[in-house]
This record gives C-alpha cells, structure tokens and sequence, in this order.
C-alpha cells in the first residue's frame, strides 16, 4: 500500500499525464508527437504530386534510367533542366557518416540499435531520429539509410547488434519512432532490409525459405507497422532470396505487398550491389540500383525499353517515387519540402549519454550492490582492455567516426575521486590487428604508374578508405597506380611490434628502413565483395621497437584490378599491435587491483571480429581469456560487477559467482560518462532486454544460420525467440523484457477489454524509477496454433517513491489476428485470452481474463 494520498497520474501510450498537465503542460503522445516538433506540410502532398508529374513530364527516356542509377557510391545525378539536386545517401542507424567514410568528417554516434530498443521508449527513438536529421542536414544528406528492422531470428546473426529485437512488435514500435523522428527533421529514412536478411553468411545468394505465417507474422510485421505508423519515406530491399525469388525481383511483396497493400508510397532502393538484373529487378519494383556508376540500370534500361522488355510506364513509376522523395525532402524545385521548419537543435552529446543509460539493462543485482555506495574512501578497481579500448560500436556499415570517445576508463576517471580507482589490463579480447593509430603520424602519398607524385591526403589513423570522388586534390581514377601510407610511429612501449594489412591488392611494408612484407592479397571466390571493407586483417611481420624511440613506417599500395567489383573506392589500412604481454600475467594484476579495492568492475567485450557485418558469428562465447578474469577477479572480491559491452548476446558462464551483470550494447561515444552515471547511481539503468539472453549457445531457438545448398530454411516457423523458449523447456538466462531498476514496483490492478487495457502500479523503492509495463497476451484455450503468449503492448512510467501511476496501454487489432494462409489474409481469433501485465515474459504480476467476441 502506498501513503493515504499517493500522487497519482495516469499515462496513455508512455507519457504521463500529471497534476502539471492538468495545470496547463501539454499532454503528449508518445509514438506520434514528441515536444520541440517540427512542422510538417502534409497539405503540401497535392502540390508536391503536381511538382513530380510536372518534371517527370520534361523527361526523356535517357535522362529517367540515369536518374534511378547512383551516379556514385551515395548519390543520384542532379537534374538542373527539371531543378532536381542531386540526393545524397548515408548510412547509418546510429550516426550519419555522410559521403566520406573517414574520421576527419565525425559524426555524433549514438548507442548501438540493441541499446535503442531496450529503452522500450519509441518517443526515444523518435528524438534519437530527430539528432540523426539535424547531422543528415549539416553533413548535405537527404536520406538516412536506416533503420535496420530485421530480427533477432539467431543470436548467430553478424548484424544483430544493427536490428532491435527477436519481437516483432517491439522492433515495430521502436522503428516507427525512429522514422517519425528522422522524417520530422525533414530528412528520408529506408527501412532495411527488406526482407528476410536475418543473417549474412552467403547473403547475396542466399534464399530464406520463410512459410507464409511468420513472414507475415514475424519477419514482415515490422516493415507493415512502420509504413502505417511513420509513412517511411523509402525502403531498402535486400540482397537475399526470398522462396526463390531475388529481393529485387520480388514484384510480389514489394509490388503487392507492400505498394498496394499496405499503400507504401516511398522509393525503393536496393542494397548496395543488389540489383543484378535490368528487367527482373524493375519489374520487380526496384526503383533504384545502388552503388553507382556501374549499375544495372542507366543505359542498359533504356536499352531494355526500346527494346520492349521493360514497358516505359515501370520507368515512370520508378522515377516518380525518386521525384516524390527528392520533393519532400526539399530536393526538387517548386515542390514545398514535407517539413518546413525544422525541430528544436537537439545537443548530440547529452543525447547520446541519455540513450546510453536508459539502454543499459542490470540484469543482475545481488545484495543492492549497485548503485555503488557513496561516501570518501570507497576504492574500484577497473579491469578489462575494453575499460580502456571501449567498443562504442558495431562494425560493418553501421560504422561512423565521433569526434570523442568516453571509454569507462573516462568516465569513471572523471566521476570518481582522485586516487579512487586503479586499472589494470586484465584480458585483451582482442589478439587481432587494428589500424595504426596511437602514436602514428601518418599521410597518403599518391603516385601515377611512373611513380609521379599526385597528390597527398591527411591520413587521421591507418585507414584509408576513399569512396566515389572523395580523392585528395589533383588524384583521379584513371592516373593513380599506388598509394604509400607513410610517416613515424613512436611506439608507447619496447618490445615485439606487430604489422598487418587490411584490403585487396599488392602490398610493400617498410619499418624502420627494413622491408618486412612484400605480397598481394586477393578475393577468395566465396567471400562477400565487401570483404576488402570489413574483412580480417592479416598479420604480417613483426618488429622490436623501442618506447619513446620514434621509427619510420611506409605501406604502399597498389590498386588492384577488382574485376567484376567494379566499385569507385580505395579501401586498405596500415594495421598495429602492441607487444603482447603473457595472458596469465595480465590476469594475476587484475586479480591484485581486485583485492585491494572495495568494488571490482569487470568490462567484457566482444571485438570487430565478432560482431560486423558480412559474416555470422560462429559461437557466443567471449573472446580471449576474458572469462577467465571474471572468475579469477570474483574468487576474491564479493562486489565484483561485470559490465558487458556487446551489442548481441553472449554467454556468460560466471554469471551467479559475481555481484551484478550490467548490458551496455555498444554504447556509442558518450558510453563512459553515461557508464559512471548508471554505476554510482545518477541515472538509472533503464533497459529491458530486446531478446532473450540464453545461459548457452546451444539453448538457442536457432543454431543454424548457414544455408544448405543456397537455402536456410526457417524451419521453426513462429518459434523465434521467447516465443520458442516458451514451447520447449529450455530457462534462459535473462528472459526477453527483464532488466531491473533501482527501486522496485507492486502491480496494484490490471483492467482489459479489446482495445486496451489498464496498470496501477505504485513506486515501492525509495528511489524514482522508470518502469517498462509490459501486457502480454496468453489464449486460454486455443483454436489455432499459435505461440502461447506474446507481447501486445507496453508503455515506460515514471514514478517517484511511494507515487502511484496509472497507465493505460493501447491494443493493437493486430495482435489478436493471424494470418490466414487458405484465405491469404489476417484473422481475428476470438475466444477466452489471459492478459498479463508483466515486469518480463517470465514475470508476471497481474492477470485478467478477457472474451473477445
Ligand atoms: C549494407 C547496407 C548499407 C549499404 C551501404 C550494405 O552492404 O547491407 O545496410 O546501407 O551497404 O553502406
């Protein structure tokens, strides 16, 4: 029971309708407005489909397939004769890295998509949305290529920790705010990837063989909630198969799904080297073939018109959706932009401490340790390479560069007194090469075949990775012949340096003046062509250096003949590692610091090489000896907290011997200062968990994501995620939705009816707190065959201590259909349901019986 007069609010959606909004604040909803708005012009729609007829109108043949070709890697040819610019791409869901892909051209970078989603917070999101249009327009980009939507179908997936979640409500949810959000600050988003690119081994090729059911009811459930909750202004559809048929070519589910069912009215562009086929792919409903300039449309689709395989009316249809977006985005002359006057500047860095520390998911808490208890002479040993080399995010596509970077080490550092905490390297998971960047003072030199010079460019680390244009001044495709990275290292430490190379091509690497390596790196024939991106690096010679003694290093490059990659880029990096200090050494001095602190905080975390895009992972376990350290560092200090920085499960085998397990995903630049914000109790630790933990790898609904002969065959149907572990009897770990705060909540009363239901809870900890009420919906005696429960809806309350809320949760109609494969349609399931109001899938509080006619 709470005090005599408890204050008491009520909340609809997510936001609280308090004693203040009464007294005149504005009542708020949560997915659809969020304070601050911009303004849209939907009245403008009328004009803007005028604008777009008017220009299609001036158009010839020619000029129409140039446009719905990439002019460049991020772009389409500007039009001025119809006063078209030209529109910019960029990826990605958590920052906006813009048309260069390097670090001299940072980008805000906000907490990994995991982290997002386990806000349970679409308004969040939708802000998070707002940031990344304010970076689009400072960096010219008119279309954000995000968000990702596909699911955590296997924690195996490479790029899971660039989806939200295994549910395809929350993924929904948290997608639509996302999109409103990008789309309110007048930028387009594309909602990726559609559909079925669950997992990456073979994703070019690969065919998902997904029955009608959960496709509909799991895979495409998200993509058909953001169109008609958000109205995305594109799509991206993937490289995979889907029962047998190329994502591009799928003239069924872009060209009857989702054009005309579902109304979607935005462009639809391929993944990058998806389009492979001219007619397929336009009949199809692609309207656009990424990256340029080499692309399956342009001259050879006009070729195709006047050739009769491809009727010129697929072409304006194409071209009208790149016209309409180029209009709303203010792209296109005489067409008034969607959004007129741009949201509220929004600062970046305290938004992304914020979405950190209401990502991070405590899913272990024992005896209270955490908040770390205040007061002068309490001590933290910090251990962990990643306290000090903090993985803020995942790899692949999703990369940007911010221009800081708080690690734990940081911001422990600046939260703690002088003389409180002490570090120690304790496991490094990471053994692999990274590009040179401490203690590098580096340039790239360019040379025409003659050994010309042509130019030279600022080189911020090791990594050069030149795409389209974006050459140093006076260098061109046609002259430049090789590349030498080259200047001074002067090494932090003495002892055995290792360097690598990361790219295609042939290589010559100097240091010191001694030739160390001289060879030629080529595509393997079953590697993904974005291999020479995000591929491994390879170790190839070591030298023994002095600290504080500087050394010249050189790596020169040759470009390589790609062959049937044709892309406008030069990507390869010079690579570094440090001497390597024995492993039982690094550990024996973490387990030293442990002892003589009050508190041991542990960070654990997962490298590049583990969670990127291109390839799966392979198991779940940590890298290194990091599992190791936890143990030995547990065995002697009973406050030992272990912070796990990765954006995707992994299995944590020591999890009951520590004090507190913290989820941090990656958490974007400001992770550190946000990380000793949640650890000494300024901020609570938000999150509730996306997707199910499980304790093993081998407990996990799907172990498989290699296609057999071409094909992964989704042969659990609706069983994915808590929805499987529900049918089996297999515990996980941490269930989907657990994460606790730091004070606690009794579920008081629990009403339901078809749209919706009511929660009154009362705040019983002592401190304020935010909850996630999560409703779940459980048939009672089925007809059909469905999983036994599932997410239905949820909304965040805050509430202070003692303070009760009532909130009440919107049901979607959705969520008592199933689709109805004989009459290819949904259908509503009447019958007995028991609604759980619920802390977690496996923590129910409250439930009522509802009969739903
Ligand atoms: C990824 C996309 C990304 C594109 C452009 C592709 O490899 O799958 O998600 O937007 O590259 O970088």
């Amino acid at each position: 029971m709470g005090p005599p007069h408890p204050p008491h609010r009520t909340q609809r959606g997510g936001t609280a309708v308090t004693d203040a909004a009464q007294n005149g604040d504005q009542t708020r909803d949560e997915t659809r407005d969020v304070s601050g708005a911009g303004t849209r012009d939907a009245s403008g729609d009328r004009i803007r489909e005028d604008a777009v007829e008017a220009a299609l109108g001036k158009l010839d043949l020619d000029t129409k397939t140039r446009l719905l070709a990439g002019q460049d890697m991020w772009s389409l040819p500007a039009l001025p004769e119809i006063g078209l610019s030209s529109l910019v791409m960029s990826d990605g869901p958590i920052g906006v890295r813009g048309v260069r892909w390097t670090a001299d051209d940072p980008s805000i970078a906000l907490p990994s998509p995991t982290a997002l989603a386990a806000s349970w917070d679409p308004a969040l999101a939708r802000r998070a949305g707002r940031l990344l249009a304010q970076e689009a327009r400072r960096k010219g980009v008119h279309v954000l290529l995000a968000p990702t939507v596909n699911l955590h179908r296997s924690p195996l997936g490479g790029r899971h920790f660039e989806c939200y979640s295994e549910d395809p409500y929350l993924t929904g949810e948290i997608g639509s705010g996302y999109v409103n959000g990008v789309q309110d600050g007048g930028v387009g988003t594309t909602v990726k990837h559609f559909v079925g690119n669950d997992a990456e081994t073979e994703r070019f090729t690969v065919d998902c063989v997904i029955a009608p059911r959960p496709l509909r009811e799991l895979y495409l459930a998200p993509f058909e909630a953001i169109v008609a909750n958000a109205h995305p202004w594109g799509i991206m559809t993937s490289y995979n198969r889907l029962n047998g048929t190329s994502m591009t070519e799928n003239t069924h589910l872009v060209n009857e799904v989702l054009r005309a069912e579902w109304g979607f009215d935005g462009y639809n562009v391929s993944d990058w080297m998806a389009a492979r086929s001219t007619t397929g792919d336009i009949l199809g409903g692609l309207d656009v073939a990424m990256p340029g300039p080499d692309t399956v449309y342009g001259p050879a689709l006009a070729e195709a018109v006047r050739a009769g395989e491809v009727p010129e009316s697929a072409v304006d249809a194409a071209v009208r959706n790149v016209l309409r977006l180029a209009a709303r985005v203010g792209a296109l002359e005489g067409a008034p932009p969607a959004v007129t006057e741009v949201p509220d500047a929004v600062d970046g860095q305290a938004l992304a401490r914020e979405i950190a520390a209401r990502g991070f998911v405590l899913v272990r808490n024992e005896g209270g340790v955490l908040p770390l208890a205040g007061g002068g002479g309490r001590t933290v040993a910090l251990l962990g390479a990643a306290a000090r080399d903090a993985r803020i995010l995942g790899g692949g596509s999703a990369t940007v560069f911010p221009e800081r970077l708080i690690t734990p080490l940081d911001g422990l550092t600046e939260a703690l007194p002088e003389g409180a905490l002490t570090f120690a390297v304790g496991a490094d998971p990471s053994e692999e090469l990274t590009p040179a960047d401490k203690g590098f003072t580096l340039r790239a030199v360019c040379r025409d075949a003659a050994g010309a010079v042509l130019g030279e460019g600022s080189l911020p680390s090791g990594q050069v990775q030149w795409i389209g244009d974006d050459l140093p001044a006076g260098v061109s495709y046609g002259t430049l012949a090789s590349i030498e990275v080259t200047g001074t290292f002067l090494p932090r430490e003495s002892g055995d340096h290792a360097f690598g190379t990361r790219g295609l091509g042939a290589f010559a690497l100097t240091v010191d003046g001694t030739l160390l390596w001289e060879g030629v790196q080529e595509l393997g024939n079953e590697a993904d062509p974005f291999e020479a991106f995000f591929g491994a690096p390879s170790e190839r010679a070591g030298i023994p250096l002095t600290e504080g003694r500087p050394v010249e290093v050189s790596l020169t490059y040759r470009v390589p003949d790609m062959g049937a990659v044709s892309l406008k880029a030069i990507m390869f990096s010079l690579l570094h590692l440090g001497p390597r200090r024995d492993a039982d050494d690094l550990i024996a001095e973490a387990v030293e610091a442990a002892r003589n602190a009050d508190t041991a905080i542990v960070v654990v975390a997962t490298t590049e090489r583990v969670e990127s895009e291109g390839f799966d992972r392979e198991d779940l376990t940590l890298p290194g000896r990091q599992d190791d350290l936890v143990r030995a560092v547990a065995a002697v200090n009973p406050n030992t907290v272990v912070v796990v920085n990765a954006g995707s499960p992994v299995e944590l085998p020591w999890r009951e011997e520590v004090a507190a397990v913290l989820l941090t995903w990656f958490p974007g630049q400001e992770g550190g200062a946000a990380l000793a914000d949640v650890l000494l109790g300024d901020a609570e630790p938000g999150g509730r968990l996306p997707t199910t933990w499980p304790v093993a790898f081998a407990d996990a609904p799907v172990t498989e994501v290699i296609p057999t002969e071409g094909r992964l065959e989704y042969a659990e149907g609706l069983l994915i995620g808590y929805r499987a572990y529900e049918a089996g009897s297999v515990v996980p770990a941490y269930p989907f939705g657990h994460g606790l705060g730091y004070t606690d909540w009794a579920y008081e009363s629990l009403e339901a009816g078809p749209e919706g239901v009511r929660v009154r809870l009362t705040n019983i900890g002592t401190r304020p707190g935010r909850e996630v009420v999560q409703v779940y919906l459980a048939p009672v005696a089925d007809s059909v065959e469905r999983p036994a429960s599932w997410l239905a809806g949820f909304a965040g309350v805050e509430a202070g201590p003692g303070e009760s809320v009532e909130v009440e949760i919107a049901l979607p109609a959705r969520t008592f259909e199933i689709w109805d494969e004989e009459a290819r349609g949904w259908r509503r399931i009447g019958g007995g349901y028991e609604v759980r109001a619920s802390r977690s899938h496996t923590d129910t509080r409250l439930t009522v019986t509802l009969d739903l006619a």
